[in-house]
């Protein structure tokens, strides 16, 4: 990749950001398709999140993508935020159009696309049980109820932040918000479970987060963890005949769509896939 005065420069603020895919990814794509961008990261505390900003505004960044801690912060230093981030309440892709920066959400549609492309499956009519109330929960729930799923129980260790997810998420589809003691009978009842807390994540990844005896064979199991790639989750779920969905392609469709957006052009998913997929080996071996 030759880099001169013209290149175009996009990159990643988190806090911190060292353990991050990203740049192997997109860096990969932009190879790929010859394009005179680069993609670099930078660790930035959140004290120093305004000067940031004002800095890759100053240095023309054509974009960037924002993580841990800033997606939310992030939002009172952009010019405009689209409606899938503020539904969201997070954004994770600035986009720069003409000076002005542009906050938009692509972990939901990401997941969504990786959902459908990986597994074929048809949200429309599902029903779902949400594992987890965080940040990626949202993003993930925002994408299905909006995808037409029949019903979303969002189940959550703290039950209030369960029962607050659900009623964001009932203004586009029947939920509701239950705690950990009430999850396996609402799995045995639903059609995808998606798992979306920390639990199972390396090092500690002989944890499961629920009960396996109430996994079944009518049910997909995604897991977005992607460090390791087969959670313990996922191997109980296949063992008991579960479909099963892992979280890479969450990652990889959340920054093709950024590549979308930055370069006005289509992503080579498939690059990009092998790129994260190289590098999670590295970091597994
Ligand atoms: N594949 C991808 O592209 C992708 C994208 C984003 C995130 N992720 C993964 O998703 C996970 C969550 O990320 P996040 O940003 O949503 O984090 P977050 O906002 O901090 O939310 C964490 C969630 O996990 C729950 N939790 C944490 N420890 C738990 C435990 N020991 N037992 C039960 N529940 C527990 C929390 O419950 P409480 O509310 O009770 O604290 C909360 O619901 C991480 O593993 C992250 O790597 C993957």
């Amino acid at each position: 990749m030759q880099i001169d005065a013209n290149t175009m420069k996009t990159g990643l603020l988190g806090h911190p950001v060292g353990h991050s895919k990203s740049p192997e990814m997109l860096n990969a794509a932009y190879r790929r398709e010859g394009l005179p961008f680069v993609y670099l990261a930078f660790d930035v505390a959140p004290g120093d999140l305004e000067s940031a900003v004002t800095g890759l505004r100053v240095l023309g960044f054509k974009g960037w993508n924002v993580t841990i801690p800033h997606k939310v912060a992030i939002m009172d230093h952009l010019d405009d935020i689209e409606e899938s981030a503020r539904a969201i309440g997070a954004v994770n892709t600035v986009i720069s159009e003409g000076g002005r920066l542009i906050g938009t959400n692509t972990d939901g549609a990401g997941y969504l696309r990786s959902l459908v492309s990986e597994t074929g499956m048809d949200p429309v009519g599902q029903r779902v049980v949400l594992l987890g109330a965080g940040g990626a929960a949202r993003a993930v729930g925002y994408a299905l109820a909006r995808a037409g799923v029949e019903r979303i129980t969002v189940a959550n260790r703290t039950e209030s932040r369960a029962e607050a997810l659900a009623s964001h998420l009932g203004r586009w589809t029947k939920t509701s918000g239950i705690g950990l003691s009430r999850v396996e009978d609402a799995i045995r009842e639903a059609s995808l479970l998606i798992q979306t807390t920390s639990v199972g994540m390396h090092p500690d990844s002989s944890a499961c987060p629920v009960d396996p005896g109430c996994l079944h064979g009518e049910l997909l199991v995604s897991d977005l963890v992607y460090h390791p790639r087969e959670t313990r989750l996922l191997k109980e779920a296949h063992r008991r005949g579960a479909r099963v969905h892992g979280g890479m392609g969450m990652l990889v469709h959340q920054g093709a769509l950024a590549f979308q957006r930055w370069t006005g052009q289509t992503p080579p998913v498939a690059t990009m896939w092998d790129a994260l997929e190289e590098s999670l080996k590295e970091t597994e071996s």
